[in-house]
């Protein structure tokens, strides 16, 4: 039998234990990763940076692969937004977010457009360290931004509720990968958990059930430089990368798993001037 006080310093231990364990594993919360990443979705509806706090020193900004300008990139015009949808990684600090902009203005081009936002390693979600974005628009691949919302506004991205439900950090990454190697690596599509009713909405091409007609290797060029926001809540991984196998094009692709089988993909990839396919 344990005396009380040893039982109290039993449990004292387990709760400084259990603490040390979710200040180790997660090192921002989502409540300001996700008003981060509205606070970007303003930004972009409304054209103007004051309300994002960057970092005033390393702050890194890049745009279709390339460090850019903040000041004279997407946002600075104002998009009207058809829909935004974020996600939160917080053991990486970072999230994604989605945005659907159909052209209605006189001079509005209409963009879908994939966003990494990245916070300092102290867990700060004040303040953003970078923004990372693939910004799609006429002359992407398979662009049409009318379609594209018209799939993914029926989707539902809603919480999965238990935690028992929730793919881990693990298979999210896996996932990830396995399905930017399908070019390169011939084993890669069948180590992926397809669901039987999976959507895939690349650019605008739909396709139901999506684990059917894939590729399997054939490139010699892995799709590199790969960013990723891992999100066990919404079930999600999604990973910038440039997409060599087909040509060097700045690429987003995101995957949401729902009782361990992939649910859906989204593509949204940029045709660079070096495209060799
Ligand atoms: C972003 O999406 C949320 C949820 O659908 C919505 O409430 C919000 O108004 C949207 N923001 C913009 C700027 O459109
Ligand atoms: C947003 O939509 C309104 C109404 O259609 C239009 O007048 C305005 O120019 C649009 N703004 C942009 C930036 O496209």
């Amino acid at each position: 039998m344990l005396s009380r006080s040893a039982k109290d310093t039993v449990w004292f231990t387990v709760v400084c234990f259990l603490a040390l364990i979710t200040s180790v594993f997660a090192k921002c919360t989502r409540e300001g990763l996700l008003a981060a990443a509205n606070s970007y979705v303003d930004a972009f509806s409304a054209g103007r940076l004051d309300g994002l706090q960057l970092t005033l020193s390393n702050f890194a900004y890049q745009e279709n692969n390339k460090a850019a300008d903040i000041k004279r990139g997407i946002l600075s015009q104002s998009h009207n937004i058809s829909l935004n949808r974020s996600t939160a990684d917080t053991i990486a600090c970072a999230s994604y977010t989605m945005i659907i902009s159909l052209a209605s203005g006189s001079n509005s081009k209409p963009y879908v457009t994939a966003t990494q936002i990245r916070h300092p390693a102290d867990g700060d979600t004040s303040t953003i360290s970078s923004i990372d974005t693939i910004a799609a628009t006429t002359g992407s691949l398979f662009f049409n931004a009318q379609k594209t919302f018209g799939y993914i506004q029926k989707e539902n991205w809603g919480v999965i509720e238990t935690a028992a439900n929730r793919p881990s950090r693990e298979l999210l990454r896996k996932v990830g990968d396995a399905y930017l190697d399908m070019w390169t690596d011939a084993k890669a599509a069948d180590s992926i958990p397809w669901g039987a009713d999976c959507e895939r909405v690349e650019g605008s091409q739909y396709t139901r059930p999506c684990g059917v007609q894939l590729p399997r290797g054939g490139s010699s060029k892995r799709n590199g430089n790969r960013r990723y926001v891992i999100d066990e809540v919404m079930g999600s991984v999604d990973v910038l990368c440039s997409f060599d196998a087909l040509g060097n094009m700045p690429d987003s692709h995101e995957i949401r798993v729902e009782g361990g089988e992939v649910k859906y993909v989204h593509t949204i990839t940029v045709i660079s001037e070096r495209r060799v396919v």
